[in-house]
């Protein structure tokens, strides 16, 4: 795993999405795996800066998201489609029927599980952007999920619905299950991005760099890996 050591969170979200434009100008029908969060969402808007002012086509590329909330629709402004339209895909020239999040709102999750899979399967995904949890997740894939999950419904941890419950108007609101692809699922990708900043993150990192490979801390199969690199600021490693 390589590191990238940045000074602060401004400065991951530039050079992540200049890593990223890197790889789009090299290859324009890239297949981008693609993350939602708190984290990205900065790198989200510098794709769109960069695509009004120098015009960065994304005509050709196809995007596979990690994860959706069970029980909303796209609609739904907590939704993580509803999250991808209006922090990017609304904003730059991508043909929506080549972005493809899991659908939250279906009456059958495991079949929605299973075609969302064999898609991925099918077209591959060349760079997966990934963002990790405070206790090492990756995707919904919560401490103890066995590496070789595919695609998969999960029941988010506490601790997870507590973080992410600032984005919504009363924790009570926020979703209990989840669509995620698996472990194995983001492990096929060719290439990964990780992307991590603040001082809530620091025990992850230091896990992630320094611990053990178990599948009790999600993020540490990365390190099986070829090809990861990571862009931290100063406050996610400096519990390392
Ligand atoms: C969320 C998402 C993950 C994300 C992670 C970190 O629950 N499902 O895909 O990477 O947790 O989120 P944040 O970037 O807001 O800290």
């Amino acid at each position: 795993m390589k590191i990238i050591e940045v000074n602060d969170y401004q400065q991951m979200s530039q050079v992540a999405a200049e890593y990223i434009l890197k790889k789009v100008t090299d290859n324009p029908a890239i297949h981008l795996g693609l993350a939602t969060g708190g984290t990205p969402s900065e790198m989200y808007k510098n794709l769109i800066e960069d695509h009004k002012q120098n015009g960065t086509s994304y005509e050709h590329v196809t995007t596979f998201n990690l994860d959706e909330y069970i029980g909303v629709s796209g609609e739904n402004p907590n939704s993580y489609r509803y999250y991808m339209d209006n922090h990017l895909f609304n904003h730059i020239n991508i043909d929506k029927r080549k972005t493809h999040i899991p659908l939250g709102n279906t009456t059958d999750s495991q079949a929605e599980c299973n075609r969302y899979e064999q898609l991925i399967n099918e077209n591959g995904i060349d760079l997966q952007v990934l963002g990790i949890g405070q206790n090492g997740h990756i995707g919904f894939n919560e401490p103890g999920t066995s590496f070789s999950s595919k695609t998969h419904v999960v029941t988010l941890a506490p601790s997870t619905i507590q973080a992410n419950a600032r984005f919504f108007k009363t924790i009570e609101e926020v979703p209990t299950k989840a669509i995620t692809m698996g472990i194995s699922t983001i492990m096929k990708s060719k290439e990964i991005l990780l992307l991590v900043s603040g001082e809530s993150k620091k025990d992850a990192v230091n896990k992630l760099i320094n611990g053990e490979i178990d599948e009790k801390f999600p993020a540490s199969v990365l390190k099986n890996h070829p090809y990861v690199t990571i862009i931290a600021d100063k406050a996610a490693v400096s519990g390392m």
